[in-house]
């Protein structure tokens, strides 16, 4: 077993893991945050996304003892419903969603493109939308209204930002 220290989500605890034991399991299991999903554990769904350090990153190809002393943030972080990040209303007004399964993995992956397109103080044509969520898998949606929804939260935050 090895001592780590993660940040999870703002909270720190030091755990003892088995080496081979994934961020995902972690996270899941010692840190209760069910919103991290497992869909593929390959590599190949997205679905499993968080950012580890700012950065998404997949953590079912993740060891946790990888992680020591990072900061972890989880989609239970943007807020729930009483507390929407602009993304998560925008999937729920453009119908970016149905069974959800999917969802938390395309929201990590797509908040920090969504923050650079308004720094960058412009709207993304859908190409690049659908370049910068070409990681993720969803079974449901046709993927439409989830690039509405991500044309949506940019238009959002660019009207708030010159509010
Ligand atoms: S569960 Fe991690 S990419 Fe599919
Ligand atoms: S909403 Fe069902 S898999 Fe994407």
């Amino acid at each position: 077993m090895i001592e780590i220290t993660l940040e999870v989500n703002g909270v720190k605890k030091t755990l003892s893991v088995e080496p081979r034991r994934l961020l995902a399991d972690v996270l899941r299991h010692e840190f209760g945050m069910s919103g991290v999903h497992i869909g593929c554990a390959h590599g190949a769904c997205g679905c499993c996304t968080v950012h580890l350090d700012g950065t998404p990153r997949l953590s079912c190809l993740t060891f946790a003892v990888q992680c020591d002393n990072s900061s972890i943030s989880t989609v239970e972080s943007l807020g729930g419903t009483t507390a929407d990040h602009p993304l998560q209303k925008a999937f729920r007004s453009e119908h970016g969603l149905q069974c959800g399964y999917c969802t938390p993995g395309f929201l990590m992956t797509l908040v920090p493109f969504v923050d650079e397109m308004v720094i960058q103080k412009r709207i993304p044509e859908d190409e690049e939308i659908r370049e910068a969520m070409s990681g993720n898998i969803c079974r449901c949606t046709g993927y439409h209204g989830i690039v509405s929804a991500v044309r949506k939260a940019v238009t959002d935050g660019l009207k708030s930002g010159a509010a």
